[in-house]
């Protein structure tokens, strides 16, 4: 069946568009939409025609599988020209999603239906794009510059009674989509209703500094990001530039952003959020188990985040905890966390009543027999966690899932404590765990398919992006992030300073360099974790004391108000010439000639040395793929997207010159440290990249 189709009924003549599962709009689409459109025109017997969908949804986007090859006609930009210059009335039928070129194709129609639960956006952004198909050109237009820069810029899409009320749907349809869009159909021909060409009608802004003041707004929040700003250069196209002028600067704009590299990293993450659910040679076929009651052991910062997260679905929680004092302390903080999200209007008094209620507290492993999941956040202790394992084997059904949230500990040894090793599981939850999107899953040797698979498909229930990884310490993103620290604790011996170290990671993109993020996190947990691992640690790791110098002062961060940096009562920090002078006079005593360091070399160090370390992880088969490894770095660490994550941005840069970085690396700061990985290595010699 091809996948488009006319067919009439009446005098209405119907284009139905069947390209599963998301109608995007492939170049079969295009073309068989303009077919539709010509012998819509040309069969004299039709009056009218409606644009319908299959499936789930209306067109939700171009086919973003085919940016990147060579573009085949006809192009999006012209179809929507045949549509919008059809002498007869064209009427867009939408249902689910109308994205991106689906709202252009809308755009162009001459009248709009939706069902009241459809929603319209112009999602371009988020893929480092703007419409590209006079998105940016109609939608002020019908709407309005304000409505369309906050739609394009956010790339949000608003639900149909909105777009009503905007003026960008004309009508809510009751009931059958297709009845009530023939319908209004016939309406449009009877009445003799005039053909409405948005590209006719007037953008005018609201003020004169309107451009400059959204981008002023947004200049923050988008840091770092080029999209947001070219899509305000094309609407400020459709107010300044005649509809057709409008329309090759959205086009010119478009190709240059599509071929940059901001844009196929963007892309790159789309596709990484929905690959790495999919766990090689794991069928999406096997039955998984039914999770319907999930306990929680630990009501502290993890423990009641991850409880959220839970009641956000819908799911109901027993959380148990070994105080009454403990689980109050825990319940206040998520009753805090949920009247902070209403207030802010995320949530309604009933939404939270409803999630409070579906999380039960309880002292008792008695109240964990019935649950299919449990998941443990208790103290990153190995002999506590064995106790607590061997627990709950004794009281949990058979069949439930025994998780830990452990961020180091071998789950592998966990589940000696229980006699069911195969059901044994990480789910490392990221902080704070209501918030961010990652789920690093851990399985263990003995770990059994089918609870390999639930993880992943309760993970993406739950909202997140689970990401299936092996036994190691630290697992992926502790792992790596591991070598990032180190190597930025040597940089400072070397030469640089935390605000130098700070700002060069800002700059690529991080919300925080590395010290802002340790002062925010509690210096105390790394700390703990150097002293814990002390004897492990190499001849420089263990004499690199600055961190312990630090701590030894009760800085701890900003909950001391000290640490890397000072902090006024509003925890904003300013760098602390004590602590520069604290660094240089460590490398004095170490007997080290501080140099200058650039912030290439920063750059380079801090990130090759993770990429390096991502390509041993690989190599162990601790992820399977490098958009794993990404996916880790998005959803848990704040890479910036448009670099596409780690393993992606490496071969943007080519393994070839990180290869050789490495190399140069190493005669600087030593084999120890600097040895390339195998696989790198083998990549960069035969010209090839992680995804290449
Ligand atoms: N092109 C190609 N494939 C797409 C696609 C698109 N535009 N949108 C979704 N898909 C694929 C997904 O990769 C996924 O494939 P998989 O099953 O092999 O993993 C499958 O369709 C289903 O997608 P989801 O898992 O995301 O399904 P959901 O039901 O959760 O969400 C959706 C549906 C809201 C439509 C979501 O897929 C989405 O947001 N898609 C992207 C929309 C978008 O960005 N559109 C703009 C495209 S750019 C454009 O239009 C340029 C124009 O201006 C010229
Ligand atoms: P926390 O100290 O805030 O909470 C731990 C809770 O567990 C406390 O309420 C404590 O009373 C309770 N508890 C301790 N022993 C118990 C037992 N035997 N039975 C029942 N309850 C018990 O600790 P946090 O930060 O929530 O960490 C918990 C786990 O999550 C640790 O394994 C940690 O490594 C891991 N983790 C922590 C992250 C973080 O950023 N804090 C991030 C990811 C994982």
């Amino acid at each position: 069946m091809s996948e488009v189709q006319f067919s009439k009924e009446g005098n209405v003549g119907i284009i139905f568009v069947n390209n599963p599962p998301v109608n995007a709009l492939s170049q079969a689409v295009r073309a068989g939409i303009e077919d539709g459109v010509k012998q819509g025109i040309a069969d004299k017997d039709v009056e009218a025609m409606i644009i319908l969908c299959g499936g789930n949804t209306f067109i939700a986007g171009a086919d973003i599988r085919e940016f990147g090859k060579p573009p085949m006609p006809p192009n999006l930009p012209d179809v929507v020209y045949a549509m919008e210059d059809s002498p007869k009335p064209m009427i867009a039928a939408i249902h689910g999603n109308a994205l991106g070129g689906g709202l252009e194709i809308a755009l162009s129609c001459h009248f709009r239906i939706a069902v009241p639960t459809a929603k319209v956006g112009l999602p371009e952004v988020k893929l480092g794009l703007l419409p590209g198909a006079g998105g940016t050109q109609r939608l002020p237009r019908i709407a309005g510059v304000k409505v369309a820069l906050d739609m394009i810029v956010s790339g949000d899409p608003i639900p149909a009674q909105k777009a009503k009320d905007l003026g960008i749907i004309d009508e809510i349809a009751d009931g059958d989509l297709k009845a009530a869009a023939v319908a209004f159909a016939k309406r449009v021909v009877a009445e003799k209703r005039p053909i409405r060409k948005v590209r006719e009608m007037v953008a005018k802004v609201d003020s004169p500094t309107q451009f400059e003041d959204f981008a002023k707004s947004i200049a923050r929040k988008q840091r770092g990001f080029h999209a947001p700003f070219k899509c305000i250069e094309a609407i400020r196209a459709a107010v300044e530039l005649p509809f057709d002028e409008g329309m090759k600067r959205e086009r010119e704009i478009f190709t240059s952003l599509r071929e940059g590299t901001q844009s196929k990293a963007q892309r790159h993450v789309f596709f990484a959020e929905r690959e790495v659910v999919k766990i090689p040679g794991l069928s999406d076929k096997l039955p998984i188990r039914d999770i319907k009651i999930v306990g929680i052991l630990g009501a502290g910062t993890m423990g009641g985040g991850i409880a959220m997260c839970f009641a956000n679905a819908g799911i109901p929680v027993r959380l148990l905890d070994m105080k009454q004092e403990f689980i109050d302390r825990g319940l206040g903080v998520i009753q805090k966390n949920y009247a902070n999200t209403m207030a802010r209007g995320g949530i309604t008094q009933a939404d939270m009543d409803q999630r409070m209620a579906l999380i039960k507290p309880t002292l008792s492993y008695d109240d964990l027999k019935d649950v299919d999941l449990v998941i443990e956040a208790v103290f990153e202790d190995m002999a506590v966690k064995k106790e607590v394992f061997a627990k709950l084997d004794a009281v949990c059904k058979p069949g439930a899932i025994l998780a830990s949230n452990t961020s180091y500990l071998n789950i592998d040894e966990i589940a000696t404590a229980t006699k069911r090793p195969q059901d044994v599981i990480g789910m490392h939850f990221f902080s704070p765990a209501n918030v961010m999107r990652l789920l690093e899953n851990v399985r263990g040797a003995k770990t059994a398919d089918d609870v390999k698979a639930t993880v992943m498909k309760v993970g993406k229930k739950i909202g997140k992006v689970p990401v299936m990884v092996g036994v190691c310490d630290g697992f992926v993103g502790n792992r790596m992030l591991g070598k990032r620290t180190r190597e930025c604790g040597f940089l400072l011996e070397e030469g640089a300073l935390p605000t130098q170290v700070d700002k060069v990671i800002f700059d690529f993109g991080f919300p925080m360099g590395p010290y802002a993020m340790s002062d925010m996190a509690g210096l105390d947990v790394g700390w703990r974790n150097r002293k814990a691992k002390f004897n492990e640690l190499t001849k420089r790791e263990q004499d690199n004391n600055i961190l312990d110098k630090i701590c030894e002062m009760g800085r701890y961060g900003q909950k001391t108000g000290s640490g890397f940096y000072k902090y006024d009562e509003k925890r904003n920090a300013t760098p602390d010439p004590f602590i520069e002078e604290l660094i240089i006079k460590h490398s004095q005593e170490r007997g080290i000639t501080r140099r200058v360091i650039t912030d290439q070399e920063i750059l380079e160090r801090a990130l090759y040395i993770m990429i390096n370390e991502g390509a041993k992880i690989l190599e162990e088969g601790i992820a399977a793929r490098p958009v794993d490894i990404d996916a880790v770095y998005l959803y848990g660490y704040g890479f910036p997207a448009y670099h596409g994550g780690p393993m992606f941005y490496a071969d943007t840069v080519g393994l070839k010159n990180i290869y050789e970085a490495i190399l140069k690396y190493r005669d600087i700061v030593g084999a120890e440290y600097w040895t390339p990985s195998p696989l790198l290595e083998k990549l960069a010699k035969e010209g090839k990249g992680f995804y290449s």
